[in-house]
């Protein structure tokens, strides 16, 4: 069956225009859909029959958000630990710790029904794919469970079990790597399709993040990497010598850093919920896309340091305190993600495309960052179906 979204006043195609423009901008547009994928994107005037018509309204439609960069399945909560740092605390990795016992604790009921739940919550919010970590588990047992059960809902999974070393293993590290590259990874890479390490002072050395990454390519995952979060390192030099997909935070880059990204593949995933709630600097996204470096946006969300699951939030942030124009914080929070997951079926509007799209209840994607807070998602499509 056909559907056609007609009266679309701004389209935000993603899809290169003549003139250099990566949004691909379209007014008085419209979509065909057909059997879950974009068929034909054009002027409303010259639009197909189909066997459904939805009329926007003459609003904004973007491509579904890709979210590139989440922890969803874990126990508990730390708002204890946010109200403390908003106090003037500083934020430290050392609280993932206790998140990890509110994991062990939980049971797989308990743990699959909060995950089901944000997975709501999110896609209200326009979100149509996103990736989901591990790494709150820290057993062989515990990471299984994760992984499976974030599997359970996206094909988007990264085995993060090097996300910090846990309490049982303090001054052990490198056992603990041997774990983490040994049977953890067996019990977990059936389940994944990442490889991840949070690459920083007080979690893991650049030589014990390198053996994660290294492990975790020979067992057919590809790498991403966390990095620079809590100050600069070689977390980034290491994620473009691996080829890494992404890396990500990136709130301390050196000139060096950013040079290396800007001659890579690899993409920066910004994420402006962390500097939100950690009252972290925010790292100048000006800076980095002026120097060529792709650029996504994605909201990591987690009980820690940033437990925003809403990307509009994440772009008005990136856009009031990142430097960064509407236009592009769209871009990094759609076709940005898809390249940090090197997805070529979602965050872009056009023919062979899934039908993720995004109906705004505003005349423009602006909006997103001008209107912030403001529930501005007014129908999400995913797959060619209307899901919010
Ligand atoms: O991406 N950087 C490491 N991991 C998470 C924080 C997790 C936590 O504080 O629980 C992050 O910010
Ligand atoms: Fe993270």
């Amino acid at each position: 069956m056909t559907v056609l979204i007609t009266n679309i006043g701004e389209l935000t195609t993603n899809v290169r225009s003549a003139d250099g423009d990566p949004t691909g901008t379209l007014h008085d547009a419209a979509v065909l859909i057909d059997d879950g994928r974009i068929v034909w994107v054009g002027a409303a005037a010259d639009a197909p029959q189909a066997d459904e018509t939805d009329d926007a309204g003459g609003a904004a439609v973007i491509p579904g958000f890709v979210d590139s960069h989440s922890h969803l399945v874990f126990g508990g909560d730390r708002a204890v630990e946010f109200e403390a740092r908003m106090a003037g605390q500083k934020y430290a990795a050392g609280g993932i710790r206790s998140t990890v016992a509110a994991t062990r604790a939980a049971t797989d009921d308990e743990l699959r029904a909060r995950l089901r739940g944000f997975i709501e919550e999110l896609r209200a919010q326009g979100t149509t794919t996103v990736e989901i970590k591990s790494g709150y588990g820290l057993s062989v047992v515990d990471e299984e469970r994760l992984v499976r059960l974030a599997a359970e809902v996206t094909p988007e999974v990264t085995f993060l079990g090097a996300h910090v070393v846990p309490a049982e293993y303090a001054d052990r590290g490198d056992e603990y790597v041997d774990l983490v590259t040994g049977p953890m990874l067996d019990a977990c890479a059936p389940h994944a399709k990442w490889i991840d390490v949070f690459c920083e002072t007080g979690a893991f050395s650049v030589e014990q993040s390198r053996r994660v990454l290294e492990a975790g390519i020979a067992r057919g995952l590809a790498p991403r990497v966390h990095a620079s979060q809590l100050g600069p390192g070689d977390g980034v030099r290491l994620a473009v010598e691996l080829g890494a997909a992404s890396i990500d935070h990136g709130t301390y880059l050196t000139d060096a850093d950013v040079e290396a990204l800007a001659g890579s593949d690899t993409v920066l995933t910004l994420l402006p919920g962390v500097e939100f709630s950690t009252r972290q600097p925010y790292p100048d996204a000006r800076r980095l896309i002026d120097a060529g470096v792709t650029v996504a946006l994605a909201c990591d969300t987690n009980p820690g340091s940033s437990f925003t699951s809403s990307m509009p939030f994440c772009i008005a942030v990136a856009v009031r305190d990142m430097g960064m124009t509407p236009a592009e914080a769209v871009w990094a929070a759609t076709a940005g993600g898809a390249a940090a997951l090197r997805r070529d079926d979602v965050g872009v509007i056009a023919p062979g495309y899934r039908a993720d799209l995004v109906l705004l209840k505003a005349p423009t994607r602006i909006h997103l960052a001008y209107r912030p807070g403001v529930p501005l998602v007014d129908q999400v499509w995913k797959d060619g179906v209307v899901v919010a």
